[in-house]
This record gives C-alpha cells, structure tokens and sequence, in this order.
C-alpha cells in the first residue's frame, strides 16, 4: 500500500452512504492522499460500512459534529487539511417533516461552522455537497439547471439551500474556493433502509409491505452513488470556485415503476405494494439537466440503471446482517412514527 503524501482531504459525513461510497472510492482512485473522515455517527452513521478500511493507514476515522467549533480547528490544523468535501447532514425528508430543528442545527449551523474553520485554517478548497432537491418541484416538463430558481418545499431541501447560499457567501466575500454540486437521488450499496429502495427491497426480502406514498406517481431521477462520487472527485479537482454543478443520469422514474421493477428483479408478486398517505408537501417531479458538469469537468455518469439496480437488490440480499442490525431500535420507533398513521 502507498503511503499517502498529499495534504488531506477532509470528508465528513463519511459513515453515511454518500461519504463512505466517496471514501473508499478516494482511497482507490487517489492512493497517495490522506483522507481524515469526520462523522457524528447518528442513527445513519455505521463505522460497519468501513470496516474494510480499518488497516488503512490513509484513512483515519475521527468522531465528531460539525457544529464543533473547537474540535473542528483542532483537526483542521493538526492535519494540514488542504480541502473539505462536507456530505455530513441530516438527509431525510421524512424525517425533516417529523423534525425539522435538527436539520437547521446540522445542515444550516453546521456548515456554517465548518466554513469558518476552513476560513481561519487556510484550507484552500470547499465542496458542499447538496441536491437537486433545493429546486423545489417541476411539472411534467423541463429540466433543473444550475439557473433554475431555488425554491425549497421541504425542511431538508430549505436547510441545504441555505446551506449552498452561506457556502456561496464565503466564496464571494472570503474568497474561498467553494465549489456547490447539486446531485438528483442516489441508490446502491450502503444506503439506510429509510430511503425508497433499500426500504422496499429490505421490506420485499422480509415480507413486508411496501408503502407507496399516494398514487406513486411522483418521479425521481436515480444516479448511481459511484457516479455520484466520481462527480465529486471531479469537482473538487477541476470545478471554478464559486460555481454551482448538477449531477445527474437522465433517468426519470415514477416511484411505483421502481417498486414494481424491484419486486420482478426479486422475483415477487406485486401483491406486496400497498398505497398510504401521501407525504406532506411531497415534490412531484425532479429531473436533472448535468451538462454543464459533462462539459465543463469531463464527467459523465457510468453505470447503467439496469446493473446498478439488480447490483444494489443482490448487494442487500447479500449483506442482511449489515441492514438487519440498523433495522431495530431506534430504526423501529422511526418507523412506527412515520408509518403508522399513514
Ligand atoms: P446519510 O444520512 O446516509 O449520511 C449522513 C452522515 O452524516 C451520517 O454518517 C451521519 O452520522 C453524519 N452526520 C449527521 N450529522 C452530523 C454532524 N452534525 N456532524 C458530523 N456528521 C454528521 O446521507 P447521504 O445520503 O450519504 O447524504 C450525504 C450528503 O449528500 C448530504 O449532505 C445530502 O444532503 C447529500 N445528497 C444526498 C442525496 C441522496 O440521494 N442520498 C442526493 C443528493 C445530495
Ligand atoms: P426518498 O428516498 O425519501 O428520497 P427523496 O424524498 O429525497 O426524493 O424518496 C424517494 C421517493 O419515494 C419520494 O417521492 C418519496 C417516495 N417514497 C415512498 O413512496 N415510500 C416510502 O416509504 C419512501 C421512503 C419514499
């Protein structure tokens, strides 16, 4: 194994899905840089998605919240952290609905704090990951671009923006080199079984139901995580500071197109789908227009939905003690919070 040379790069959020797909994939593809990997570990963090990088030397797991000031100048200097990539956050929208306070306290003060440490340590590069969702909701027409409005529905998409906007602030006004990239919704291995479809294919492998909001017309557009991340390390060597990147795979789908596909790759009647309440507020359709990214930093996504889904469904049927064991406690309160009225 080389032994890393480079300034580290700091990625937070790196126990969550996103942030652990990004640091193995960091590791692979730039061996020679150190990567410091801050994460809190709330209920979605999991040093299990990890554990095949605990020997390795380039990669040095701090726990910690990026609301801590304190801590976060100490780390920052200590490792001569040359660059941030901040996937930590509250993620999920339901979740926002239940409790929208944690979002503001992580997704909005959180960054802030991060900013400014980076700011008074001279870490020269910011990438804050966001999301096609601070474009609000589209109809049946049209693509978001990096010019569309940011009109914000829910908690979480509100809180990332602000996020992206304070981001930008320190960009114009410190001269930061932040970069913002906005991605549509990920899928693959790793992902908590809150989300759509490791939720339905840990339901349809248990038995259970499958709780389509409304009439699951609504429709999102699904990029693998790998290509996601491969968007990142792009932007993070090759994006303008100040400038704002979508990423996307131009591959829409109705919710119940997805759950049906799921259950034909699992080899299960639809028998199991069940309709209940609506989300509130919930976006009707998002749909991602990545050309400026293709163009501008000669990415492009790789991995076709086809593979990437019966990948991800052979990925949780193989790994059910990973999603098996974050399935219970508090997992189960949520669950019964959110579901159980519907
Ligand atoms: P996730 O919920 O799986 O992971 C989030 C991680 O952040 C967890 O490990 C958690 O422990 C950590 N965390 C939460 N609060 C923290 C804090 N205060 N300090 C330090 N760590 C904290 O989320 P994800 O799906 O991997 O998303 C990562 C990022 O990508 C988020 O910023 C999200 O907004 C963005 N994003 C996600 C998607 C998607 O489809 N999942 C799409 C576009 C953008
Ligand atoms: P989700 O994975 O939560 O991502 P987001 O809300 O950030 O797009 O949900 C994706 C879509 O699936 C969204 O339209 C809501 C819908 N959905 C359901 O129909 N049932 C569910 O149990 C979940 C979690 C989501």
């Amino acid at each position: 194994m080389s032994v890393p040379t480079r300034r580290p790069v700091l990625v937070t959020g790196g126990a969550g899905f996103i942030g652990g797909n990004l640091v193995r994939l960091l590791r692979r593809e730039r061996p020679r840089w150190r990567v410091v990997n801050l994460d809190k570990l709330t209920y979605a963090g999991n040093l299990e998605s990890l554990s095949d990088l605990r020997e390795d030397p380039g990669h040095v797991f701090v726990r910690g919240d990026i609301a801590n000031a304190e801590l976060l100048e100490h780390l920052l200097r200590r490792h001569a952290v040359d660059a941030v990539l901040n996937l930590a956050a509250e993620s999920h929208v339901d979740r926002s609905i239940l409790g929208p306070g944690i979002f503001v306290e992580t997704n909005v003060g959180g960054t802030q704090a991060l900013l400014e440490a980076a700011r008074q340590a001279g870490v020269r590069r910011f990438v804050q990951i966001s999301t096609d969702e601070v474009y609000g909701s589209l109809g049946a027409e049209g693509r978001f671009s990096e010019t569309s409005p940011v009109k914000p529905s829910s908690p979480y998409s509100a809180s990332k923006a602000a996020a992206d906007f304070i981001a930008l602030s320190y960009h114009h006004t410190y001269q930061l080199e932040v970069v913002v990239t906005r991605c549509s919704n990920n899928y693959g291995p790793y992902q908590f079984p809150e989300k759509l479809i490791p939720l339905m294919i840990a339901n349809a492998l248990e038995g259970k139901k499958l709780p389509v909001y409304g009439d699951g017309r609504q429709v999102r557009d699904w990029i693998h995580v790998e290509d996601h991340c491969a968007g990142l390390l792009a932007a993070l060597e090759r994006g303008t500071a100040g400038e704002v990147y979508n990423f996307g795979s131009d591959n829409e789908w109705a919710n119940i197109d997805i759950v049906r596909e799921i259950l034909r790759l699992m080899g299960k009647g639809e028998s199991l789908i069940e309709h209940v309440r609506d989300r509130p507020g919930h976006d009707r359709r998002y749909a991602i227009d990545a050309r400026k990214a293709r163009e501008a930093l000669g990415w492009q996504p790789r991995i076709p939905f086809a593979h990437g889904l019966s990948d991800t469904v052979a990925w949780y049927d193989k790994n059910r003690p990973w999603w098996e064991r974050v399935r219970s406690g508090e997992y189960r309160a949520y669950y019964e919070k959110n579901y159980g009225a519907r």
